[in-house]
């Protein structure tokens, strides 16, 4: 063989493994701080996935329980990120509409999922938004199908705004949440929520070389998700910063049924390992619990785990292990850090909650029969030391002859014999768990944010609220005949993701208002502010100098159409709130002249005005927000 052709015959051997990888087209990331490779699957030729990058240590074994400890692959690595990471030990069981099963799970979960655009630069610097998964501390993971994020990356392509998404793992239940004093001494509660900080850290780091921008950093999510990423801006009590730029909490506030403070979660660890056998020696010897609480196999513990808190909060148990002030990452409970100004400031914020949030919480309808039946489920679940002086309050606040029109607006639903005769009190009970455990903690921290970061700095782009009257999800409720349920918990997220209906079945208004939505999203992680190209006009929420003259408030989707509204505070009932001077964008265009269109354009805009103003949330909140020491906020 002369020469020439050996070099031929040598370079075809060496260029066939790169030809195959080159044909299939897999995008490869170079991490420069790391020193590795990582390969990711090009999907629906749109966007880019990374599904399995590693951020920290299995957690298995003698890290069980403990803080995560970063995963460094070894340098020179190429790692195949490309197959779906598992799920942190969970409830296995689909919880329909939100979650499905999970049948693949380990404790070697802490993964996070990155998605980017198609042919992405490292030079694009594109913001990132990060999903901090919702789901009462039970359940979540970044494979989830209802947040798959294919849609909204491309969505916001097509907008002209692209972003990166990137899903996060962290432990859940026990596995997570494990209270014992040996482990506070230890420096190990609160795991779970230090898995998401080491994963944000992760990605501020290294998101660059994935063609993302450090500054320009969203955390976000849904209930839990929201409240997590509300929380981390008081860890450390603010002092350490936060490996995040931008917020956006959907049904999430700070003080969502947490009593941080409560023994509860260190006696429901106690519960479990005498469930496993690990219990029952002396109350001295933690360190033996501990040890067997870690040698039990990942299923045996997770099952008990999972056995324990539905008996504690039925039927999903949701919120039964959960974070608590540990004098190091939680230094004390919510409300006393934010007041006393321990959080990370000049943190851009939306806070959001849907016009009926509080519904799933109540429970079944046909339980309220009268006024005292409001308080089982708030007494059991969400706030035992209210005393009856605090629910006659309460009840004198939200009197039924406020709920005539939630009354009406059910039976004009009411289709199918078999939906039930509901009473008043349900839907008293629903707006009153609503306020407690979703608006007015937004209200409180979104106002304390705002206030605290002007003081620093004026050009502070401020906070924002959201009332959301619009859902696709009450369609799946009704068709499961559940037709009370209005606006729910939940509903936000699929404007962003559109995973839960084909797009080609979503009504225009539906259409319309995910379009908006996204946009206002987008532009937020953008530039902090969720006006511009796209989106509904949206005023900050607490402006200069007007935080005793009430808030503003924006009204998503609804009979009302979409706009910003004032909301009256302070305690005066008759306090009228001047109707916002916003144009209102009308959903759709009519088929009336121009003058009579500006004049349905104001009716409903007054009408809105009027609805919003019956939730008296001024007055509703700074009783509610006065509660704060005995709902453990
Ligand atoms: C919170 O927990 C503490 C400590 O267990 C308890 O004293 C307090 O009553 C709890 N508060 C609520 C609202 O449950
Ligand atoms: C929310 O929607 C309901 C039902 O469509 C309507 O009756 C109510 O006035 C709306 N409230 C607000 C504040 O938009």
């Amino acid at each position: 063989m002369g020469r020439i052709q050996w070099c031929a015959a040598v370079l075809l051997t060496l260029a066939a493994p790169i030809r195959s990888a080159a044909a299939t087209n897999d995008p490869v990331v170079a991490v420069a701080g790391l020193g590795v490779e990582y390969r990711g699957v090009t999907r629906d030729s749109s966007v880019e996935e990374f599904n399995s990058v590693k951020f920290a240590k299995d957690t298995s074994g003698p890290r069980r329980f403990a803080p995560p400890q970063p995963y460094l692959p070894p340098r020179g690595a190429v790692v195949d990120a490309r197959a779906a990471a598992p799920a942190c030990p969970q409830i296995p069981d689909a919880i329909p509409p939100y979650f499905g099963a999970t049948p693949h799970q380990s404790e070697d979960c802490l993964y996070l999922r990155i998605t980017r655009p198609v042919g992405t630069k490292p030079e694009d610097r594109l913001p990132v938004v990060v999903h901090l998964l919702g789901g009462g501390v039970v359940k979540g993971h970044t494979q989830e199908a209802l947040f798959d994020p294919l849609h909204l990356v491309a969505e916001s392509v097509s907008f002209g705004k692209p972003v990166i998404h990137v899903a996060l793992n962290y432990r859940v239940t026990i596995f997570g949440f494990a209270r014992l004093p040996i482990l506070k001494g230890q420096k190990s509660l609160n795991a779970g929520m230090r898995d998401q900080r080491a994963g944000l850290q992760w990605v501020k780091d290294h998101i660059a070389s994935f063609g993302g921008d450090p500054d320009r950093l969203t955390s976000f999510g849904l209930s839990s998700g929201g409240t997590f990423s509300s929380l981390h801006l008081m860890a450390y009590g603010g002092e350490q910063g936060v490996p995040f730029t931008r917020a956006w909490c959907m049904s999430g506030p700070p003080g969502t049924a947490l009593n941080m403070t409560s023994d509860a979660t260190e006696h429901h660890t106690r519960a479990v390992a005498n469930m496993l056998g690990c219990g029952g020696r002396s109350a001295r010897d933690e360190a033996a619990m501990l040890k067997c609480l870690r040698e039990v196999p990942m299923e045996r513990l997770a099952h008990a785990a999972i056995t324990h808190s539905i008996q504690n909060h039925p039927p999903a148990g949701l919120f039964t292990f959960i974070p608590s002030v540990d004098d190091d990452f939680i230094p004390d409970r919510q409300s006393a850090l934010y007041k006393a100004g321990r959080f990370v400031k000049g943190v851009p914020m939306v806070f959001g909650w849907t016009h009926d949030d509080g519904a799933t919480n109540a429970g079944p309808p046909t339980s309220f029969q009268t006024e005292a039946d409001i308080k089982t489920p708030i007494r059991k679940n969400y706030a035992h030391a209210l005393a009856d002086a605090d629910y006659a309050s309460l009840f004198a606040l939200y009197p039924a002859s406020d709920f005539a029109s939630e009354v009406a607006n059910y039976e004009a639903r009411r289709h199918a014999p078999t939906d039930p005769v509901i009473s008043v009190h349900y839907f008293r009970a629903a707006r009153i768990l609503r306020d407690l455990l979703f608006t007015c903690s937004s209200i409180d921290f979104g106002s304390e944010m705002t206030k605290q970061s002007r003081a620093l700095d004026p050009w502070f782009p401020g906070v924002r609220l959201y009332d959301l009257n619009q859902s696709m999800v009450t369609r799946r409720f009704r068709g499961a005949g559940m037709p009370w349920l209005g606006i729910v918990h939940g509903s936000d997220i699929d404007y962003l993701y559109n995973n839960m209906f084909p797009r080609s079945t979503m009504p225009g208004e539906d259409l319309d208002l995910a379009g908006r939505f996204l946009a206002s999203f987008v532009n937020f992680a953008y530039t902090g502010d969720p006006n511009g190209q796209g989106s509904s006009s949206w005023p900050e929420s607490f402006p200069v100098g007007s935080r005793d003259e009430g808030a503003n408030v924006q009204l998503i989707g609804g009979p009302w159409g979409t706009g910003s509204y004032r909301l009256p505070t302070g305690t005066k009932a008759e306090e009228e709130g001047s109707i916002a001077t916003e144009k209102m964008e009308a959903m759709q265009h009519p088929l009336v002249d121009s003058t009579k269109y500006e004049e349905m354009v104001e009716e409903w805009q007054q009408r809105g005005q009027q609805e919003l103003e019956r939730d008296r949330l001024g007055e509703r909140c700074s009783f509610i927000n006065s509660l704060a020491d005995k709902l453990g906020h």
